[in-house]
């Protein structure tokens, strides 16, 4: 599995970018606090036009930062987290695949892809005013053991007063593929305790706390001490309700992941202790009962929106 993800890859990005407000910089750059003296830094790719702006690491066509103009930033990137290439970033949004959770063995938790450097295939300015990027990895049967398969993942990012996200993944070798996914969101939250999610009311869920035990969702979510819950066949909405302003949560996946890891901050090096007030995951995914087979040759599509 590849690593490194050399910085001299910017110069190269920066001269093929044909659309304004679309460039690499260094993580060191835009991110010095999440760096120790003399690292390399990761490239970023930055999506700037006159309604938002997004920021995205490469290594795991990473979702770093997402600003609507005039409005607050919408993800949370931890301050103990640390840029560094082949170690996820903890915060914005993850892409989890081709597996969610543990692998098989126990060895690499939340699939390859989030630790693996993508490229950029496409970017346009749209006629709307909002930017269009693909990032793409792909792959054959080599790249990891524990998934054997020839691919093509691909991220479509369309910035502008919302942000959607479009992942299509295709299966490229003669045999099937198990494959899960989630767009692994970090909101960025004042207070995670004073914190709803509305629109998960009556679905079921997998109580991970609680041995993955089937519980019925009685009104909002909140939060009040860790959790860390599946819920399935959910609606096609979900809305943050928080005091600096609702966050709208739009998605065809089946499930919505619920995760905020309370006091066991304290044993989440990357997270540390007292900030986990400060976000909350809300994934929208088909994961666990709701992850799927892709046939030989066959693909799999999933799309999320974030607006306030
Ligand atoms: C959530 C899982 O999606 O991710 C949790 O439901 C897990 O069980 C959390 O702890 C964080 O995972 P990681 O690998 O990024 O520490």
């Amino acid at each position: 599995m590849k690593k490194e993800i050399p910085l001299s890859v910017q110069a190269k990005f920066d001269r093929s970018f044909q659309t304004t407000g679309v460039k690499v910089i260094s993580s060191t750059e835009l991110y010095p606090a999440l760096h120790l003296a003399g690292d390399a830094g990761l490239p970023l790719l930055v999506v700037e036009n006159n309604l938002g702006r997004a920021v995205l690491a490469l290594q795991g066509a990473h979702l770093m930062s997402f600003e609507p103009s005039g409005k607050r930033e919408m993800l949370w990137v931890s301050p103990k987290s640390k840029l560094v290439a082949g170690v996820p970033i903890r915060g914005g949004i993850p892409l989890c695949l081709p597996w969610f959770g543990p692998s098989k063995d126990g060895s690499l938790q939340h699939g390859f892809g989030r630790i693996m450097p993508w490229s950029v295939v496409e970017d346009e300015a749209c006629p709307d005013g909002s930017t269009r990027v693909v990032l793409e990895l792909a792959g054959d049967a080599s790249v990891c053991a524990l998934w054997p398969h020839a691919f093509r993942f691909r991220l479509k990012v369309v910035v502008g007063s919302s942000l959607k996200l479009t992942l299509h993944a295709e299966n490229q070798s003669a045999t099937a593929a198990p494959f899960a996914f989630a767009f692994h969101t970090y909101f960025s939250v004042p207070d995670v305790a004073a914190a709803l999610v509305s629109g998960l009311e009556n679905t079921a869920y997998l109580d991970k706390m609680d041995n993955m035990a089937r519980k019925a969702q009685q009104g909002d979510v909140t939060i009040t001490a860790q959790t860390d819950r599946v819920y399935l066949d959910v609606p096609a909405v979900q809305t943050l309700k928080i005091a600096t302003g609702n966050v709208e949560i739009e998605s065809d996946a089946k499930c919505a992941v619920v995760w905020n890891c309370w006091t066991n901050d304290k044993n989440i090096g990357d997270i540390g202790e007292g900030n986990h007030t400060g976000y909350l995951c809300v994934e929208r995914c088909d994961v666990a009962e709701r992850a799927v087979t892709l046939a030989a040759g066959g693909g799999y599509r999933m799309s999320m929106t974030l607006s306030y």
